[in-house]
């Protein structure tokens, strides 16, 4: 991405000398690769689908635009030697590509540089859960988060504007849990007037389940979906409230370049997370490259622009080319719009128009 604010004295890319990995320019490493299998969605969440824009008419890619499972398998390959540990799976919503299994038993072939098995993760809305969990567990996949707005089925219905009924998801979380896809992660994203009533009891549902609660604050990300900064429900407020009705302290990080920060119930009934990208951006230990369904490859959720992998990967290019020009884009990253986007002085950096999450992948 480039922008009006980048400024010259950033580091030029840098090496992680230990590893010899490229960094990018604020020497960061790739180690996340997610990968969106799909633009569909069952869902028209109104933060991510809404129906006016993603309509009867809108225009979804057609198969042949899709990467194929190769061609996936053979970006995430090239990207485990340049650092990648994790991959997720993502869509729109990825249970409706047909033969995910595959996909995922061809990853689960894949190792890092230090020879360990990759983390294979998806994000779903669990409508599709039920019937698919055991066949995802045995083709490899380790674990799911599950996105789920409200534990009230008027609310969830409403946000996920199909009249989707909040207990078939329940049931798919349910049958996920016992097939051993976890741990479990549940993200809600809160939407002030629309789902922020749901906080404390979705908190109060999950703690002592295992399953890791985290609330989103509601991003900008896209052009389609009206964000307004007066529906963001800060974290720092979802905590407060939470911390009102239970003893709650913050954790350390697990990991560098973890979205949420963690919090646990004193009384020892389980952990919670909150990610906080619009207050509290956390572009600095940014590790995640994106790959699109049809093949871009996409540094940054709020990008407006991606590079075409896909040409590159049907042109003929050898492994050596592939790896050079994935590591070429890498080193030249330079993306922080969460960060530059809190500090502008109008609200938001200025940019071209931002590609889709359910394009890019969440
Ligand atoms: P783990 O692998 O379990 O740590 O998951 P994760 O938190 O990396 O991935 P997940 O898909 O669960 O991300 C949760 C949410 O965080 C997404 O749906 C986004 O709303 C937000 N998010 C994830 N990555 C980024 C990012 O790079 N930038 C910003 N601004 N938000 C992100
Ligand atoms: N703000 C925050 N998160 C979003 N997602 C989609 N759109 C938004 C948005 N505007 C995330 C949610 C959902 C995942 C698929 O994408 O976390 O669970
Ligand atoms: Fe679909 Fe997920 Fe977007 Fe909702 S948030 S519309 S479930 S891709
Ligand atoms: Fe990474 Fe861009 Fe999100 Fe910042 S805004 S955390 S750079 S994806």
């Amino acid at each position: 991405m480039t922008n009006t604010l980048h400024r010259d004295d950033e580091p030029r890319a840098l090496r992680l000398p230990s590893t010899g990995l490229p960094a990018d320019r604020l020497g960061r490493p790739l180690t996340d690769l997610r990968v969106s299998v799909t633009d569909r969605c069952n869902f028209r969440c109104v933060y991510c689908m809404p129906r006016e824009i993603f309509g009867r008419d809108y225009v979804f890619m057609p198969r042949a635009e899709l990467l194929t499972f190769e061609e996936i398998v053979r970006v995430a390959r090239i990207g485990t030697r340049l650092g990648v540990r994790k991959v997720r799976l993502t869509g729109g919503e990825p249970l409706l590509r047909r033969g995910i299994e595959e996909l995922i038993g061809m990853l689960a072939e894949l190792r890092t540089v230090d020879g360990a098995p990759l983390d294979i993760a998806m994000t779903t809305n669990g409508s599709a859960l039920a019937v698919k969990a055991q066949s995802l567990k045995d083709a490899g996949l380790h674990r799911v988060t599950v996105s789920l707005d409200s534990l009230d089925d008027a609310t969830f219905r409403r946000m996920n504007d199909v009249d989707f009924p909040l207990e078939r998801v329940l049931h798919g979380l349910e049958v996920a849990h016992e097939v051993g896809l976890g741990p479990i992660k549940v993200n809600m994203v809160v939407k002030r007037g629309q789902n922020d009533d749901d906080v404390l009891p979705m908190a109060e549902h999950f703690r002592g389940t295992g399953y890791v609660l985290r609330f989103i604050e509601y991003m900008d990300v896209g052009a389609t979906n009206g964000w307004r900064l007066d529906e963001v429900v800060p974290s720092r407020e979802i905590v407060e409230r939470i911390r009102a009705a239970y003893p709650i302290e913050p954790l350390t990080p697990t990991a560098p370049g973890e979205t949420a920060a963690r919090w646990r119930y004193l009384d020892g009934s389980g952990e919670f997370g909150v990610i906080s990208s619009v207050t509290q951006p956390f572009c600095a230990t940014c590790n995640r490259a994106r790959i699109s369904a049809d093949g871009r490859l996409y540094t940054c959720l709020f990008a407006s622009e991606g590079t075409d992998l896909r040409a590159l990967l049907r042109s003929g290019a050898d492994d050596a080319e592939l790896k050079s020009a994935l590591a070429g884009v890498w080193s030249n990253r330079d993306d922080r719009y969460s960060q530059l986007r809190s500090s502008a002085t109008d609200g938001i950096a200025s940019h071209g128009r931002k590609v889709e999450m359910s394009y890019i992948g969440g």
